[in-house]
């Protein structure tokens, strides 16, 4: 439909026409089977106001969408379409790995084809708007919802938002295969204090700048369709009410003129969070932030007609939220087309096809990140007698909590992947529950343990151990002890878990161990009891399969940090481009007078970065073209690395960055680039960086964007915890 067009209807619309554009409500609301994703408190709703509804969340297939958007168009009074909208965070049938995961891989092609499948498989499921990507920075393992995250780092973070609005959007929403993405939660949501989920967000307007805008700006910059505001309050200042972060920031300073949708039941919550008196008030608040779609709340759908009749709130706000969700829906096509892809024949032939899956398997296993191996990896396919053993061994749910297979067999477990390649001399046992007597995943779901089935199981184990030459031990979280509301204080496995690894290593020290988890946890007392420590996140679909190539080097590990794993939960947050402090503590627990801990060091086990491979890589002195630079000019700074191991491997080089003295204190480290690198044994390759003065620029003491003359630190290494440097000068 033309523009002009758009405006001829929407001055035919009555206010509360208008108004229904604006309002969001789960499918399950409208009496049709969905996933609630939010406190399921009652929106009234009479046959009047259900026919004006704009938009619903929380449902997915061809068939169903396509009855809903024919009844719901009959009874609009201009047959509007509705926008179906839904929570694809990593994949639709075909998962991926949870995007912390995916942030490991540093590899934004593959995040981009998989968010281009996800796309694909939820168009043609009848959605029209994913809830992707979440772009929270993070720092804090304590927070649930970490997997939901690339990491800790700006620059990958922004790289990670592109390349998933692109896979999402591509250049034209009308095409075949292409949803709007909505860019979360703006803003600043990673940093609730204590991890606590929905917390109060304290960070300096330059921190807020530095570190935790910087991916939502890429996404708006990728031409991001939706952005969606957050729980948390910043400055005290609820999002959902933020006018300063919603129109000076996100809409004036960034650019951004898509669809602002709250997050669920987030407007209506101004009131518990005392900054607004009741709903009504909530609204004004929300209208004059220019929020313009209310998620599952009772303010709009119950006050905004009212306080724009006694003239509270300017109808021309409520036109400018109108026209930017009907010329949403107008970019789609929905006026043309009001089912868009949906078609169930194609759904079934689409979803989880081969072609998806492998994309599925690449991306996993470029995503596991190696910990820990003293060569006891990689193994020989049928050469060892195999047992598997522990709660993941043969556990489908490994796709995380922000999925919703419709058939969890689809999804490949550690045994099925690894009798895949050998199918023989393989036993497989549970050994223990997943969570402890005490302890529970999200929304309060415990396992009922039975002591007489927790001896079974042992005993079972240990048998298998005995018998076997390596074990391997597949422990870790439930995939619903992370995710929204799925903080937690203690970042261990559960005991029983823990005690099943000692007693297996009591009858074979020949252990590997393959960790699942949402978060980083505390690995430091497992590594007791292991010759190798995998990391494989939430892997998705293909997981199992991916773990197996891996274990026998059918693939090379390549995965690096993508967020830092403590010591001990208790040194959250925890990040590797932190300021050096008055006293900069070079390492290990505090000794005299210097940042730190007496009891523990105040760095990463793993940092950011980090991760290993099955060969080793040397790395020649760094070197550089200059050591000055005029702000005009560049620098190029490169290395030879070498692969000096008897295994092939994929080494991600990075390109870090220290500016030893500002206007204001410097990050140690920022990360400014990164090249992977496939190396055969012996061979060399050099690598190389152009260092230009727009890498060098922050917030200065007058919060102007800018660099500033002196002297930087140019690191190139395998991860941000090294020390490999060389120094230039730029000039004024
Ligand atoms: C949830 C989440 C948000 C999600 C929305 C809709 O509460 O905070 O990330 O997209 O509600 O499910």
């Amino acid at each position: 439909m033309e523009h002009q067009t758009l405006l001829e209807l929407m001055k035919d619309m009555s206010l509360e026409e208008k108004v229904g554009q604006l309002i969001q409500v789960p499918a399950a609301m409208l009496g049709e089977n969905g996933i609630i994703t939010g406190p399921t408190g009652s929106i009234p709703m009479d046959d009047q106001t259900r026919g004006l509804i704009g938009s619903i969340l929380g449902t997915v297939g061809a068939e169903k969408l396509i009855a809903l958007q024919k009844e719901q168009m009959a009874m609009q009074p201009h047959h509007i379409p509705m926008l179906f909208m839904f929570d694809i965070i990593n994949g639709h049938q075909t998962i991926f790995p949870i995007p912390l995961s995916q942030g490991c891989s540093f590899r934004p092609d593959l995040v981009e084809k998989a968010a281009h499948i996800a796309a694909k498989e939820s168009a043609v499921s009848g959605l029209h708007v994913v809830f992707s990507p979440m772009l929270d920075l993070v720092r804090d393992p304590r927070w649930g919802r970490v997997m939901e995250s690339p990491g800790e780092d700006p620059y990958l973070n922004s790289l990670m938002a592109r390349a998933m609005v692109r896979g999402y959007q591509g250049k034209d929403l009308k095409e075949e295969g292409r949803v709007a993405a909505c860019l979360k939660h703006f803003a600043g949501y990673g940093a609730p204090d204590g991890g606590r989920e929905y917390d109060n967000v304290e960070l300096s307007l330059r921190t807020l700048r530095e570190d935790y805008l910087p991916s939502y700006a890429a996404a708006v910059d990728e031409g991001c369709r939706m952005a969606m505001s957050s729980f948390n309050t910043l400055d005290r200042i609820p999002s959902s009410g933020n006018k300063w972060l919603m129109r000076s920031v996100l809409r004036q300073e960034m650019g951004f003129n898509g669809v602002l949708i709250s997050d669920y039941s987030a407007i209506e919550e101004m009131v518990n969070h005392g900054s607004a008196e009741d709903p009504r008030d909530a609204a004004r608040q929300a209208m004059e932030a220019s929020v313009d779609i209310d998620m599952c709340s009772v303010a709009y759908i119950g006050h905004l007609a009212n306080l724009i009749r006694e003239g509270s709130v300017e109808e021309s706000l409520l036109d400018e939220a109108v026209l930017r969700v009907l010329t949403l829906k107008n970019d789609l096509g929905l006026f043309e087309n009001p089912f868009k892809d949906a078609d169930a024949v194609k759904e079934q032939a689409l979803l989880l096809c081969d072609e998806h899956r492998r994309a599925a398997k690449d991306l996993a296993a470029c995503s596991m990140v190696l910990l820990e191996n003293d060569g006891i990896l990689p193994l020989t396919p049928g050469k060892q007698k195999l047992a598997l053993i522990g709660p993941h061994a043969n556990n489908h749910g490994i796709y995380g909590s922000w999925s919703f297979p419709q058939d969890v067999t689809q999804i490949v477990t550690v045994r099925q992947g690894i009798e895949r390649i050998q199918p023989n001399n393989v036993t497989c046992c549970t050994g223990s529950y997943m969570l402890a007597p005490n302890m529970c995943s999200r929304f309060g779901q415990f396992e009922t343990i039975d002591p007489e089935q927790t001896e079974k199981w042992l005993v079972q184990a240990l048998e298998d151990a005995k018998k076997a030459d390596t074990v391997v031990i597949c422990l870790g979280e439930d995939t619903y002890q992370s995710g929204e509301a799925g903080s937690r204080t203690v970042l261990q496995i559960s005991p029983l878990q823990l005690k099943l690894l000692q007693k297996v290593h009591e009858v074979n020290e020949n252990i590997v161990l393959v960790l699942f988890s949402g978060r980083p946890l505390e690995t430091g007392e497992l590594t007791n009891y292991c010759k190798a420590l995998l990391w494989a996140g939430m892997p998705g679909t293909e997981g199992g399969n991916a773990i197996a190539d891996l274990l026998f080097g059918i693939c090379q590990p390549e995965g690096r940090l993508s967020m830092s794993f403590p010591h001990i939960a208790t040194q959250a947050p925890l990040y590797y481009n932190h300021l050096p402090t008055g006293r900069p503590n070079l390492h290990g627990p505090q000794t005299t007078f210097c940042a730190g801990y007496i009891d523990e060091s105040c760095y990463a086990r793993y940092p950011f970065g980090y991760g290993l491979s099955y060969t080793r890589f040397d790395y020649s002195p760094v070197t550089l073209s200059a050591d000055t630079m005029d702000p005009t000019g560049c620098i190029n700074a490169s290395v030879t690395v070498t692969n000096t191991g008897d295994h092939p491997g994929t080494e991600t080089v990075q390109l870090y960055l220290r500016d030893i003295a500002g206007s204001v204190s410097r990050p140690v480290r920022m990360l400014k680039g990164f090249k992977k690198i496939t190396l055969q044994p012996g061979q060399s390759q050099q690598v190389c960086f152009e260092i230009r003065e727009d890498m060098l620029r922050f917030y200065d003491i007058h919060m102007n964007y800018t660099s500033e003359p002196g002297i930087f630190e140019v690191h190139i290494a395998a991860n941000s915890a090294l020390d490999h440097k060389a120094i230039f000068r730029l000039n004024q």
